[in-house]
């Protein structure tokens, strides 16, 4: 090497575009940003720092050692969200279509290896074809070197994956155990085997986006925990999520010291939610009172969604919200609903996020086909995530609270810390009508005037049950407050529980019932 300084600037220089300009072309026709183009939206500007930009493969199978593109189709490094240090890989479809083989696979291995010993939130961001074919094996080994950090990182720091291609075979295993999957509408897929392997084995036509596209993600199958419409709107969201985590479990998230208001007339929460028991009403109006001006981040939002959950700010405190929606099979708690809240409730337990409960379930969702499919399995993940959250928990039972559902969602019980419920709230093993038919079934039946009779009934356990202060009685409830007074009590509560310390017994780990 003649020019040692040169040479350097070729290969740099080399290493900004190894698949060349058509393929950049392509990817920007296909509505897609390149992977450097991603990274430099996402992180805070002039902040990335690249790893490992001159890696290249060692095949010779197949005639790769013809082509020998810098960088081996995925670009790794650290940088900067608002200010704290993050990890990021995104891979580069440009290069062998962003296939992963054993060079590419070290580099995102070294990364994670680097976040987790450092304690920092890593990003990944998917768009490519899977194993690369020409390196067989040892690709597949990659896979699973990825898979393993992956798991080994849960819980330690955050994880977030951005799917922004294809993300095809056992590759999408990565993403799935991550804490946090996002997709963009039309260019993103994921499915374990594609659409012709499915079309040999069962006959089923079906199209990419039928079978793994962003919107079959988020409503059907709950893989995907949020859908935007582009790369950056995407990216963005990622730099939002992370403003309410910590860098790792061993930290408490952020507090914004700024004075925090609220947009929402608390005094309208008086009037918000129906006389009649059987009325709907929109839960996230009852969130965008009590939360900060505009803090309120919706996850797995077109999925379960009888149950909202999201994270948001109150008086500065980053909260994880999990809030029964009656605007929605009546706000009812079923599989898919129970898994969604577990998840979350687990996610923010892991990263010290206090939880809000937000309560209004008439109880778990009847019938043959939940049970057949397992409520009793899947409800109880809800109810153990609610169990084993040493978090701040504080409750606020804005209406409905029947059957076992009042125990699942973060009853005083279950070691909620402040469970406060408004004026309203019917705390009692089932609603009026189904308790009357059980109890006066015979006096019913043998009535002159059934109707008038079960009339009376029905208004004396509304008198006797449906209200909160038997629960307040026995210390079940900590306070029955009127609605205007809970942000207040929300913000002074989590004032208070910012040092709580509780400790669950020593275990390997528990046995979640998967
Ligand atoms: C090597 C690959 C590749 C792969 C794509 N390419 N996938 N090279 N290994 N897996 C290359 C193509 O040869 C092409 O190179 C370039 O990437 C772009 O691919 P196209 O097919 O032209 O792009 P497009 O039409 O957009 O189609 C994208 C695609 C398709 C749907 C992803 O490429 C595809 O089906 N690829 C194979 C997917 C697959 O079956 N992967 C294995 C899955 S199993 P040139 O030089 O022409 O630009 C798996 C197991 C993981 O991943 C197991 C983990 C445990």
């Amino acid at each position: 090497m003649n020019n040692p300084a040169l040479e350097l600037q070729k290969r740099r220089s080399a290493a900004l575009t190894p698949g060349g300009q058509q393929r950049i072309d392509r990817q920007h026709d296909q509505g897609k940003l390149t992977a450097r183009e991603r990274i430099t939206v996402l992180l805070d500007e002039d902040s990335f720092v690249e790893l490992g930009q001159l890696v290249r493969h060692q095949s010779t199978d197949f005639g790769l050692e013809e082509q020998r593109p810098y960088g081996d189709g995925v670009i790794t490094g650290y940088g900067a969200i608002h200010g704290r240090l993050v990890y990021v890989y995104s891979q580069d479809f440009t290069v062998f279509g962003g296939s992963l083989g054993r060079a590419h696979a070290s580099k995102i291995v070294q990364l994670q290896d680097l976040a987790l010993q450092n304690g920092a939130p890593i990003i990944g961001i998917s768009d490519s074809g899977g194993a690369r074919i020409q390196e067989g094996v040892v690709s597949l080994g990659g896979y699973a070197d990825i898979f393993l950090r992956n798991t080994l990182a849960s819980g330690v720091i955050p994880q977030i994956s951005a799917i922004l291609g294809p993300c095809a075979g056992g590759a999408v295993y990565s993403p799935a155990i991550t804490d946090l999957v996002f997709m963009v509408q039309g260019t993103s897929y994921m499915f374990v085997t594609g659409p012709d392997v499915v079309h040999s084995v069962t006959q089923e036509e079906v199209s990419a986006e039928e079978l793994g596209g962003a919107t079959v993600h988020a409503q059907r199958s709950g893989v995907a925990h949020a859908v935007y419409a582009n790369d950056v709107a995407c990216l963005e969201a990622i730099r939002t999520v992370l403003t309410y985590l910590p860098q790792n479990s061993e930290q408490q998230p952020a507090v914004k010291q700024t004075p925090q208001t609220s947009t929402g007339n608390q005094s309208s929460l008086e009037s918000l939610v129906p006389q009649n028991p059987n009325k709907p009403y929109d839960m996230h109006d009852v969130i965008h009172i009590l939360v900060d001006h505009h803090s309120f981040t919706a996850i797995h939002d077109q999925f379960a969604r009888n149950l909202i959950c999201g994270f948001a700010r109150i008086g500065g405190h980053s909260v994880g919200i999990v809030a029964n929606q009656p605007a929605h099979l009546a706000g009812v708690l079923d599989i898919d609903a129970s898994v969604k809240g577990a998840r979350f409730v687990r996610f923010c337990d892991a990263f010290n996020i206090p939880l809000l409960t937000l309560e209004d379930v008439p109880g778990f969702l009847p019938g043959a086909d939940q049970e057949w499919r397992g409520i009793i399995r899947h409800g109880a993940k809800l109810l153990y995530a609610f169990c084993e959250a040493t978090v701040p928990k504080l409750t606020v039972i804005t209406r409905k609270a029947y059957g076992g559902a009042y125990d699942v969602m973060s009853s005083k019980h279950i070691r909620g810390d402040l469970n406060y419920a408004w004026p309203n709230a019917e705390i009692a093993v089932m609603g009026a009508k189904g308790a009357v038919k059980i109890l006066h079934r015979s006096a019913l039946k043998n009535a002159e005037n059934p109707e008038a009779l079960e009339q009376q009934f029905i208004e004396d356990y509304q008198e006797q049950f449906s209200n909160p202060y038997i629960a307040a009685e026995y210390g079940y409830v900590d306070e029955v407050i009127y609605p205007h007074e809970t942000r207040e009590r929300l913000i002074t509560g989590l004032e208070m529980l910012r040092n709580k310390v509780l400790n669950n017994p020593r275990k390997k780990h528990g046995n979640l019932p998967l």
